[in-house]
């Protein structure tokens, strides 16, 4: 027999990097004896009210194809729901429902990115971005934020220009930032509002975070300032916000002239997210205020215990984050996060995920999720003194 020949597939595809967080959980999954921080997801199941939703729809029948941009009425409960929370309207006519927020940032990648094209993107940053850039054969331009005392990131507005070149098509900002906790402010979005501008860049802005804020204030917006006809994509999903990860359901807001175009790309990557889940997620943001609500007072609970508990531990520097829930650890003397992990999970028996994977502006830090009860959050801390103190 002939020698088997390579796999061929495309350049990019080969050299995808593996997951540095699935390489860790796939050394603790089943492991009951780990608490398992890894993934960006809680430990609550979706409410009930939305699964009902589900199978109400399910059972009328709306199992067909559907329209590409989402079901009319759920495009209007998206519009209605978003200018309820931001300064400005946003229009139905702007609303294209995805099947969750990562087909809507590699929608976004196949609608701009050219072989050769580069995005810049604000890091350290959840890595899925940087790989939809890589496999339209693009460039991924990391930017790091400084790191402040404290624990705490600084966006410098100047270096991030200063790194937009003529292949550059926009720069993509990820705030309530998964893994740093970092929220952009009022005047940084301004600048790069009127940066994109000048410059003919896109704007894509990843909000999946923009409910799980714990201050007084909301998390500052592309959509209290941008125009409907700026080069803005703001990219959400019904995960986060009502516990509703493994349905697959998200949206972008995009200008009116791109819509056409994203009907046409949703055609040919899923023809349309499920029609029976819209029905749901419909229901999801009629009804759901008060468990974001019930949500959000958890995971502050857990943010604290986690935060506290970190902060004793004699090599660990970490901030309070504002937003999104992950604790982003600073560990002093540690160079390889990835090993670090691994040690953490054999020896502590607790799942974290290594700072590495959020780009190299990451190493030196390890990322847990406390979207969980925070009795759970505060075992896992405790175990977590072994290898920290
Ligand atoms: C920053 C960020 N954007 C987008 C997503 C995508 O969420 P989903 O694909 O579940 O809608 C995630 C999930 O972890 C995320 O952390």
């Amino acid at each position: 027999m002939p020698a088997a020949e390579p796999m061929q597939v495309r350049d990019a595809i080969r050299d995808l990097p593996a997951s540095r967080i699935a390489e860790i959980s796939a050394l603790g999954m089943g492991d009951p004896a780990v608490i398992p921080l890894w993934y960006g997801e809680g430990d609550l199941p979706t409410p009930d009210f939305i699964g009902a939703a589900a199978t109400a729809a399910l059972e009328a029948g709306h199992t067909f194809y559907t329209y590409k941009a989402g079901l009319p009425e759920l495009r209007s409960s998206i519009a209605g729901y978003l200018t309820g929370l931001h300064a400005r309207p946003t229009g139905a006519g702007r609303i294209v429902v995805s099947s969750s927020g990562m087909t809507a940032l590699m929608l976004v990648t196949q609608a701009l990115i050219d072989a050769g094209d580069n995005l810049v993107i604000i890091a350290p940053v959840w890595p899925n971005i940087a790989a939809a850039v890589s496999i339209m054969g693009g460039d991924p331009r990391l930017v790091a934020l400084d790191p402040v005392p404290g624990g705490g990131w600084r966006l410098d507005v100047e270096r991030l220009f200063a790194a937009c070149d003529a292949r550059t098509r926009g720069i993509f900002v990820n705030s309530p930032s998964n893994p740093t906790g970092w929220m952009i402010s009022a005047a940084e979005i301004a600048a790069l509002v009127a940066c994109a501008r000048d410059r003919g860049l896109w704007l894509i802005a990843d909000e999946v975070y923009s409910r799980i804020v714990y201050g007084n204030r909301p998390a500052p917006s592309f959509l209290d300032h941008a125009e409907p006809d700026d080069r803005l994509i703001v990219i959400n999903s019904f995960s986060k916000n009502w516990a509703m990860t493994g349905w697959r359901l998200g949206w972008m807001v995009v200008p009116p002239d791109l819509l056409p175009v994203m009907e046409k790309l949703v055609e040919f990557n899923t023809s349309g997210s499920p029609t029976f889940l819209q029905h749901a997620g419909i229901v999801a943001i009629r009804e759901g205020e008060p468990f974001i609500t019930r949500f959000v007072a958890r995971c502050r609970a857990a943010r604290d215990v986690a935060i506290d508990g970190l902060q004793a531990c004699r090599r660990v520097e970490v901030a309070r984050p504002e937003g999104a829930f992950y604790a982003f650890l600073r560990v002093e003397g540690m160079t390889d996060s990835l090993a670090f992990a691994k040690e953490a999970l054999a020896r502590a028996k607790v799942g974290l995920a290594p700072g590495s994977a959020f780009g190299p502006a990451g190493e030196g830090y390890l990322r847990l999720c406390f979207a969980r009860d925070p009795q759970t959050v505060a075992e896992a801390i405790d175990r977590l003194r072994t290898v920290l103190d």
